[in-house]
């Protein structure tokens, strides 16, 4: 597995509990704002597998859009049915105002 960083777009471009869809070799994920940090989870929502792009954010956590799961950004952890597995997450840090993703593939 590689340890490079991928840098996937401004901080500034996200606002707080916005989000910033990105592709990394094939792999869809979204880069969250929770308040002055960042997380970065796999754009696939367990219960389904389909893309959670265009859901809610609110408290730190994504809403499903489909059939409204829960999972917290920080950890993935699935926290309401019908989900019951956490989402993939990923190392995410600003550098010189990027968002660096480490690659995951
Ligand atoms: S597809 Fe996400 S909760 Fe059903």
């Amino acid at each position: 597995m590689s340890s490079d960083w991928v840098d996937i777009g401004s901080a500034d471009a996200i606002e707080d509990s916005g989000s910033l869809s990105a592709d990394i070799d094939g792999l869809a994920l979204l880069v969250v704002r929770c308040g002055s940090e960042l997380y970065a989870i796999e754009d696939r929502c367990t219960h389904d597998g389909e893309p959670l792009e265009g859901a809610e954010i609110e408290s730190c956590q994504i809403i499903c859009p489909r059939h409204g799961a829960h999972f917290c950004v920080r950890t993935g952890e699935a926290l309401t049915p019908p989900a019951y597995e956490p989402l993939r997450t990923f190392k995410v840090k600003v550098e010189d105002g990027r968002i660096l993703v480490e690659n995951p593939v």
